[in-house]
């Protein structure tokens, strides 16, 4: 049995198809305060709280790269004091929890628009993508003022000014070129992105890797998300007929 374990859980990976790359939308927080009469701010501490333990179950179960979702271009709608304690809260996690993730060989980078965040998490940024560069075991990409939308935008302009310097002819442009053209180009398309708290969208999350995703939804709100919710994800995507626009294997052959 291909059992890895920690004091309390079995990793059992025996013939469990995990996904390499793996989105998940952190959903939930305000109504997981909300139902204990807490403020925001405490459903946004639980939620990164569970950040932790989502990397440890991901890390532990495989999974080489891990993109979360934690602030989109669409939430600096929030009200000031709630996108300011979510600044602190970011800045706060990457240097407190950094041993946690070290000591999981977690490599940290961001993507989104990183250059329009405070100078205060842009520094966070820098230091913990430098710090953390060299660990081998998983990735935990965190999608930071992440839009995809905005993400494809700022890759069309890319080669937009390749074509406007005459270093592209527009007949070039490919798939391929745009897909080399977006935040992180060496970053798997995720095979498969969870939702937790109900929601059946993608809200602006990795429009274009997300093309052949497959998509799981839970009703758990993402502070409770834990090892079980995740377990169940990987049973299920496990279970699925990826066709990819073709017949599955057996129709093929048929
Ligand atoms: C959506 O839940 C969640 C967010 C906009 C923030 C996600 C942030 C975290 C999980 C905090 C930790 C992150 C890091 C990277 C340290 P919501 O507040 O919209 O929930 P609701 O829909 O129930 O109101």
């Amino acid at each position: 049995m291909a059992a890895i374990g920690d004091k309390k859980k079995t990793y059992d990976t025996t013939g469990l198809k995990v996904p390499v790359s793996l989105g998940v939308i952190m959903d939930g927080n305000g109504r997981w305060a909300k139902k204990r009469l807490l403020p925001r701010s405490a459903g946004h501490r639980a939620g990164a709280e569970n950040l932790k333990e989502l990397c440890r179950n991901c890390g532990r179960y495989g999974v080489k790269y891990l993109t979360v979702y934690a602030f989109s271009t669409e939430n600096w709608a929030r009200p000031e004091d709630e996108v300011h304690q979510l600044m602190e809260l970011f800045v706060e996690f990457f240097e407190r929890y950094d041993p946690e993730l070290e000591q999981e060989g977690i490599r940290v980078r961001f993507t989104g628009d990183i250059a329009a965040l405070p100078e205060k998490v842009r520094n966070t940024i820098a230091e913990g993508e430098e710090r953390s560069k060299n660990r081998q075991k998983m990735q935990l990409i965190v999608a930071m003022n992440y839009g995809g939308r905005r993400e494809i935008e700022n890759a069309a302009r890319r080669l937009a000014k390749k074509v406007k310097d005459g270093e592209l002819e527009p007949e070039q442009i490919t798939e391929q070129l745009l897909s080399e053209n977006m935040y992180l180009p060496d970053v798997p398309d995720p095979e498969l992105i969870i939702r937790p708290s109900g929601e059946m969208r993608l809200s602006n999350f990795l429009l274009w890797e997300s093309a052949y995703s497959e998509f799981w939804v839970s009703q758990t709100l993402w502070p409770d998300f834990g090892y079980d919710d995740l377990t169940q994800a990987f049973r299920d995507y496990a279970g699925r007929d990826r066709r990819f626009g073709g017949l599955s294997s057996k129709e093929g052959k048929s």
